[in-house]
């Protein structure tokens, strides 16, 4: 049974004050909160274990080694995949995509060649293509939105196919809260033979995710937004993929044998780790991924489902428009809105003086902005440890930054 109250004891920061009042972080779309069980992992690193992996052969540098091998088991596992070595560590999403696209797909795309994108994209999953589309004339397609926030996919089948060599696409958007059919998409893309790249940053926190029945070749994820700390996360390929990639960052740890002109590789995942890695980071993603475990996937996701469509009840009936998907089976928790006419820039400073954290702005994502057409909207997002009281809170102060601002 979740039981919030529960949770929100293992956050410690929640017990904070802004200005008097209760801190509510409605902001875990850009980060997460982290419980006691990820900040004494990352500690009880430095106290007890510290030392580099994969080097030392005295008794501290194997515990190090052994902790950071375990966490990429941990993690792996988390996501499905029995086979650690499919998962490469990288700073996050971003570090992760920008990996596929210059180590698997610049080596591989020609002129003529597509890459699929959806207009829902956050600015890492498009500018990494940008970048790589540049070099090898290959060309972005996008699939659309309709008004709703879900994919327009009326045209599908005139934008996926056989010039279509990747399509990179969100496990769920961070600026609608839509959640795309993916595993439909996969397997269209790979009818026509294209490798599907899944920037899962917002699905990996809050949704079971089996990357394998996902049908992603590779899956990118942020620890900083499911619990762990920032600089963790990884990339999660076939061992295919995997080992058909080039190497992007050369130095430490990569290599096999080096050579005055030339090197051989490590084994794959090291070839792509070089230089000293994120060893506390992991350790601790490894203490979150069991953390929601613990929790269930299922519960998260239920847990959040039901705040969700609570903000959105209470926010339509305030007066908001609210943009994305009413459908609860095909959203998550990143809820944006416009409050009546009062800029979100201005609306998240005056909520902040009520102790309440929203996002304003783009959110990385201006094709949606665009699309939508306004600059920027106001984002209220779910974790694990918010209540309905908080989402009441909320409306209180919009209500009250309504009246300061409102026309
Ligand atoms: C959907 C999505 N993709 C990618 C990213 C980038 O994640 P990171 O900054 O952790 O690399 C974010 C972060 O907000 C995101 O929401």
């Amino acid at each position: 049974m979740f039981d919030v109250a529960k949770v929100r004891e293992d956050f410690p920061i929640l017990s904070r004050e802004m200005g008097g009042k209760p801190l509510v972080y409605l902001d875990s779309a850009a980060t997460s909160q982290k419980p006691n069980q990820v900040i004494d992992a990352e500690a009880d690193f430095y106290r007890h274990h510290n030392a580099n992996a994969h080097r030392g052969i005295y008794t501290l540098g194997e515990e190090a080694t052994e902790a950071f091998e375990g966490a990429r088991a941990t993690i792996a596992r988390f996501f499905g995949v029995e086979d650690a070595a499919r998962l490469v560590f990288t700073r996050g999403t971003t570090e992760a995509l920008n990996l596929v696209a210059l180590g698997w797909a610049r080596p591989r795309l020609h002129e003529g060649d597509q890459i699929l994108l959806t207009e829902m994209e956050h600015h890492s999953n498009i500018v990494p293509w940008q970048m790589a589309a540049k070099a090898t004339g290959a060309t972005l397609v996008y699939l659309g939105l309709l008004d709703d926030g879900t994919l327009d996919l009326s045209d599908l089948s005139a934008k996926l196919t056989s010039r279509t060599k990747v399509l990179a696409i969100t496990g769920m958007s961070n600026a609608l809260g839509t959640i795309p059919p993916v595993r439909q998409l996969a397997d269209a893309a790979h009818a026509v033979g294209a490798v599907v790249v899944v920037d899962g940053a917002q699905s990996a926190p809050h949704l079971p995710v089996d990357a394998d029945a996902l049908g992603a070749d590779f899956f990118a994820f942020s620890g900083h937004k499911m619990l762990g700390p920032t600089a963790s996360g990884g990339l999660l390929g076939t061992r295919e993929r995997l080992e058909e990639m080039e190497p992007v960052f050369g130095g430490g740890d990569m290599i096999r044998e080096v050579f005055p002109q030339d090197a051989t590789w490590n084994d794959v995942p090291f070839r792509f780790e070089a230089g000293t890695m994120q060893v506390a980071q992991q350790i601790g993603l490894a203490a979150a991924v069991a953390y929601l475990s613990a929790l269930g996937m299922d519960e998260v996701r239920a847990h959040e489902v039901e705040l969700t469509r609570y903000a959105l009840e209470r926010l339509t009936e305030a007066g908001a428009t609210v943009y994305g998907p009413t459908d609860m089976a095909i959203r998550g928790g990143a809820v944006s809105f416009w409050y009546r006419d009062v800029h979100p820039h201005d609306l998240a400073q005056i909520l902040n003086e009520d102790g309440v954290c929203i996002r304003a702005g783009h959110h990385c994502a201006q094709l949606v902005m665009r699309r939508f057409g306004t600059p920027a909207t106001s984002r209220a997002s779910f974790s694990v440890y918010n209540t309905t009281d908080e989402v009441d809170i909320l409306i209180e102060a919009l209500a009250k930054a309504g009246d300061m601002f409102a026309f």
